[in-house]
């Protein structure tokens, strides 16, 4: 596959064949990603990456806390919520999944399912948790290359033919991840990644998200228009 078809082709995906991931194949997709730059080359991330029982205890763990009410509990700082631009285009993102799933804007019980789906990891064969190291915490650098280290996975596993989806929902209930991912007390959790064989009759996997065009995101100063 080439730099060009792995970016074009690789979406979100959300739906997933329960076929086994083998281990060379993830190890040989963290090689690839682990090429990622980091600041001062301090690759400062480990991977738990997880699958059977484990995996399906942080499922039901995570579905049973969201279910029951109990706040979300990420290790890292989320911001405010969403306004503006931002909101729009993650309204325009979530408008997109639902149409392609054919959920309606009033089917609330068809909303949660779809949410209670993230909570479950997408029902993926692999989940991989991305962690930082905590003596590392203070600094901003630490999530930017958190970041980096997650983009080049899930593109070293499109171009092998697997699917993923950096998630937060995942996540939310850290201590379930942290019990039973068995996370070391230096680490904290950054984001989860759900990987697998994409089902290519699941619509949502169809869906290609907007990007804003390049003009109005960057900012081209002392070029000569001519050139
Ligand atoms: C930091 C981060 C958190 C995300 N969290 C979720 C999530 O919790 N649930 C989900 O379905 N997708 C999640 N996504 C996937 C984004 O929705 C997706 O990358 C974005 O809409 C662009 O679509 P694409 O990946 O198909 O290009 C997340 C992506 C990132 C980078």
């Amino acid at each position: 596959m080439q730099y060009d078809d792995v970016i074009f082709g690789r979406r979100s995906i959300r739906g997933y064949k329960a076929d086994a991931v083998p281990r060379a194949l993830i190890e040989d997709i963290l090689k690839l990603a682990m090429r990622a730059p980091s600041s001062m080359n301090t690759q400062p991330y480990h991977f738990y990456v997880i699958t059977g029982d484990a995996l399906d205890r942080i499922r039901k763990g995570n579905t049973e806390r969201m279910a029951a009410g109990v706040p979300q509990s990420r290790e890292f700082r989320t911001g405010e919520a969403f306004a503006g631009a931002h909101r729009e285009r993650q309204i325009g993102v979530a408008k997109q999944l639902f149409s392609a799933m054919g959920i309606a804007r009033e089917d609330q019980d068809a909303r949660q399912n779809w949410v209670m789906r993230g909570f479950r990891q997408f029902d993926a064969p692999v989940c991989v948790i991305i962690t930082y190291d905590r003596e590392l915490a203070g600094s901003d650098d630490t999530a930017f290359d958190c970041g980096a280290v997650a983009t080049a996975l899930v593109n070293a596993a499109w171009s092998r033919g697997l699917g993923a989806v950096i998630n937060s929902q995942g996540i939310m209930q850290s201590p379930v991840v942290r019990e039973h991912a068995g996370i070391a007390d230096d680490q904290v959790i950054m984001k989860s990644i759900a990987l697998g064989w994409p089902d290519h009759d699941f619509p949502a996997n169809a869906v290609i998200s907007e990007r804003r065009p390049v003009e109005e995101a960057a900012m081209f100063v002392g070029f000569d228009d001519a050139c």
